[in-house]
């Protein structure tokens, strides 16, 4: 291959090396070309396959939007319903996963989710034909297909590992899936065992359509990089989430609310926005974005649905009034509009959570259950042309080094 030198225009932070200028967390790199999702940071848009999120979010179903993500196309009536009933069939899970969530009751639910995808994968004969064609260096129409049909059983079966986690966590046994219910509806009902209110089931679908793409995040860089050693779905899936539990990422809304809990007080935000602009202080969670330098628009439609949800439901805990008065004193500060700072999507999203009683260790698994769909399909994408990531470090250590034996160190 003929060498090339290529000029990468970044806003981000460039480190000179010996080597040569390092791009600092990949800042503006460009990895793939895609047609899945579109984000302008500077003016604080989304687009999913060019449709706006704002349009999505009023309009759309989250199945509708796994429909999209995977297909291309918005589906049509037929298309919805067949999407619909794969992902219903789908969401029983393998016995022995069942049984590792079980063991893992006591542990954080990204431990569990992480090692149920894995769990489930090994025995998921589909997974396993995909994973031997693309080591033959297969992946053709059929292999495109059997990938798709693996992305929606992944959809599906998400939602009841992180229900049956809750259920075992709490004693309590748990539910088989209802077939007749939306994909949302059915998650709270395995998760609580009763029907859910409709703005519950409401808050949950628009939460799984706003997270459900967003281009190249930290976890989707890891799937890419795990799917383009031409490793298996199943595992590609419990990479992005061990990525994703990072609370630079979707460890966010779980670290904003437990801040809104501390502090308790709306009085008391513009001291907590304070702290955080001092050197070394602690970061404001559910602040900030690597691209957005707006306001998120997935937090602007999230804080609408949790203004109605405290409306019907009251703000006992003062969570919306602390997160209200957090957003007017980072709106207001220098600090945060010199270095264009806005809420971004985990801000608001874990009020409505907590109120309707589902705990906050199981918000950034609700994350992983929408992501997964964003996750599959550039993989998906990539597979078409894919090649192995391979970057490089400069090196500044020693060369050479004379090697002592173990028993003349100090
Ligand atoms: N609170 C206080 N200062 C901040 C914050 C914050 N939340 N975020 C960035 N800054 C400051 C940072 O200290 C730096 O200041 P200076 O230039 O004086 O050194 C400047 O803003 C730029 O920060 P950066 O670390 O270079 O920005 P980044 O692009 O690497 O970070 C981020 C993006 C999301 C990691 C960061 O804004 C952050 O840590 N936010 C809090 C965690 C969070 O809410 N994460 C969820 C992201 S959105 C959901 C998702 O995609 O997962």
């Amino acid at each position: 291959m003929s060498e090339q030198s290529v000029s990468i225009k970044t806003t981000g932070k460039v480190i000179q090396s010996p080597c040569g200028p390092i791009i600092h967390g990949l800042e503006d790199v460009l990895v793939k070309m895609t047609t899945i999702s579109d984000i302008d940071g500077q003016t604080g848009r989304l687009w999913y396959r060019g449709y706006r999120i704002e349009d999505l979010a009023e309009n759309s179903s989250y199945e509708e939007v796994v429909y999209l993500l995977l297909y291309g196309k918005l589906p049509n009536e037929k298309e919805l319903a067949e999407i619909r009933e794969r992902l219903a069939k789908n969401r029983e899970l393998n016995p022995a996963t069942v049984e590792v969530l079980r063991a893992l009751a006591r542990g954080h639910p990204m431990f569990a989710l992480e090692a149920a995808v894995a769990t489930e994968g090994a025995f998921d004969p589909d997974n396993l034909k995909l994973a031997d064609a693309l080591r033959a260096g297969r992946y053709k129409q059929e292999e495109k297909e059997l990938a798709l049909r693996i992305a929606e059983k992944l959809v599906a079966k998400l939602p009841t590992m992180v229900a049956y986690h809750y259920r075992f966590s709490r004693g309590l046994e748990p539910l088989r899936p209802k077939p007749d219910l939306s994909h949302s509806a059915n998650f709270l009902y395995m998760f609580f065992g009763k029907e859910p209110d409709p703005l519950a089931t409401k808050a949950v679908d628009l939460y799984l359509i706003l997270h459900a793409d967003h281009e190249i995040p930290a976890s989707t860089f890891t799937a890419l990089v795990i799917g383009a050693t031409l490793s298996d779905l199943y595992s590609i899936i419990a990479g992005a989430i061990g990525a994703l539990k990072g609370p630079l990422h979707g460890g966010a809304n779980e670290a904003a609310v437990k801040s809104y809990l501390e502090i308790g007080d709306p009085a008391k935000a513009k001291e907590l926005a304070e702290a955080a602009t001092k050197p070394g202080g602690p970061r404001l969670m559910g602040v900030g974005h690597r691209v957005y330098k707006a306001y998120d628009p997935r937090a602007k439609i999230f804080k609408r649905l949790v203004e109605d949800y405290v409306n019907k439901f009251g703000d006992p805990q003062k969570l919306f009034a602390v997160a209200s008065a957090i957003e007017q004193a980072v709106l207001a500060h220098p600090y945060f509009q010199q270095r264009r700072l806005y809420p971004n999507v985990d801000f608001w999203s874990g009020i409505a959570f907590y109120y309707m009683g589902i705990p906050y260790d199981y918000f950034t698994p609700l994350f992983a259950m929408s992501r997964v769909v964003g996750w599959t399909a550039h993989v998906i994408e990539y597979w078409e042309n894919n090649r192995l990531f391979r970057p490089r470090a400069c090196y500044v250590g020693p060369h050479d080094q004379p090697y002592i034996p173990l028993k003349q160190r100090s």
